[in-house]
């Protein structure tokens, strides 16, 4: 099991869209922890690409993850909020695809990695078989003990707990408006939950910006804890320079499917206020509708009308490199550790 070598219980987040870089996943594994590569978004050849370019920047093992493809959104579901964004601005196709899922697959199968994890869904038995078959560890994304069961039955052979502080997508299998009455697991209680719900080690994301965080999550039950927000602002990052510099203020986070369709996690700004409480599940047909202007306004440094995910804890998000970052974040988790461990505790 990868978790059982790691010299630190830190995983790198995979972050698509520009922070993952063959870069930040090399440093992050250089410096003793498991460094994983984001692959959605990109097509298989481009995938193939930064899996040499990290292979060329380190030895150590590490880890790509895809997007579980859901299913299509009929267009009449979408009809409505492609016209309230079309009235004032340029939209791209609202089309759907699999982001070249078997393609990806394939490509992991013929090339494999230390480890291959999934989000926004469970790969099917046959599918997680393949990746066994060629010596990868299968990692799939939970938010709840239900998903964490389904996960297990297919062969999953870790959990990446995920609570709501999380930047970025919620993993959800299913993202449906219907549920967001009901408030999504926050990671301390979801990593109880699933301690007790699945036979499985358990990797803890959401919120984690500290030593203190990452002793939490092993004080819980976690055998790592995997960070995303605070990575963004390292060098290594592909952050773009509006998100960069948009976390380093305290401004409140809020989910959101404005932007994508999907779920998920960033900071507050006018285009996520106007447009949540309207907007429909339709992923990736939103996401590739609302790209040109996300695109437009990235470059004219609009931070209005830009997606910065980015987690509850984004403002401790430090400019480091991130090897420093790691050992930073190694040395705080033990002294946390130690002082949680100096508490006195009286018992029979
Ligand atoms: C910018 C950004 C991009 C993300 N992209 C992905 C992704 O491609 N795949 C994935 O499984 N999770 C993705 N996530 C979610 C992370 O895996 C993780 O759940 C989250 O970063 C944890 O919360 P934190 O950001 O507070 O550390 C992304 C998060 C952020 C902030």
């Amino acid at each position: 099991m990868i978790l059982d070598h790691l010299d630190v219980p830190i995983v790198l987040a995979p972050m698509a869209g520009g922070p993952s870089t063959p870069e930040l996943t090399a440093a992050v594994a250089e410096a003793g922890g498991f460094g994983q590569l984001a692959a959605g978004y990109l097509s298989a050849a481009d995938t193939a690409a930064r899996i040499t370019a990290t292979r060329a920047a380190t030895a150590e093992p590490f880890g790509v993850n895809l997007f579980v493809p859901g299913p299509a959104t009929p267009a009449a579901d979408l009809a409505d909020y492609l016209a309230e964004l079309g009235a004032d601005h340029e939209l791209g196709d609202a089309r759907f695809d699999t982001d070249d899922w078997d393609a990806k697959l394939d490509l992991l199968v013929a090339d494999p990695v230390a480890a291959v994890s999934f989000t926004f869904g469970c790969p099917s038995a046959a599918e997680i078989a393949r990746l066994h078959a060629v010596g990868s560890e299968v990692w799939v994304t939970v938010t709840a003990p239900g998903e964490a069961r389904v996960a297990v039955d297919a062969g999953a052979d870790v959990l990446i707990a995920q609570g709501a502080e999380a930047g970025g997508h919620r993993a959800s299998f299913v993202d449906r408006p219907a549920d967001d009455a009901t408030d999504p697991l926050g990671l301390l209680a979801l990593l109880q939950l699933l301690a007790a719900a699945a036979d499985r080690p358990l990797v803890a994301t959401g919120g984690i910006a500290t030593g203190a965080g990452i002793a939490a999550a092993l004080a819980a039950g976690a055998a790592a804890a995997q960070l995303g927000t605070v990575f963004l602002r390292c060098p290594e990052a592909g952050t773009n320079p509006v998100h960069r510099t948009a976390i380093t203020a305290d401004t409140p986070t809020m989910l959101t499917r404005a932007f994508t369709g999907r779920r998920a996690r960033g900071l507050r700004n006018r285009f996520l206020l106007e447009h949540t409480a309207t907007a429909p599940a339709g992923y990736p047909e939103i996401h590739y509708a609302t790209a040109p202007l996300r695109a437009a306004a990235r470059a004219a440094g609009n931070a209005d009308e830009v997606n910065l995910w980015a987690g509850q804890t984004h403002a401790l998000a430090p400019e480091a490199p991130a090897g420093d970052l790691v050992r930073t974040l190694a040395a705080e988790t033990k002294t946390a550790l130690e002082k949680a461990l100096s508490r006195r505790i009286q018992c029979c």
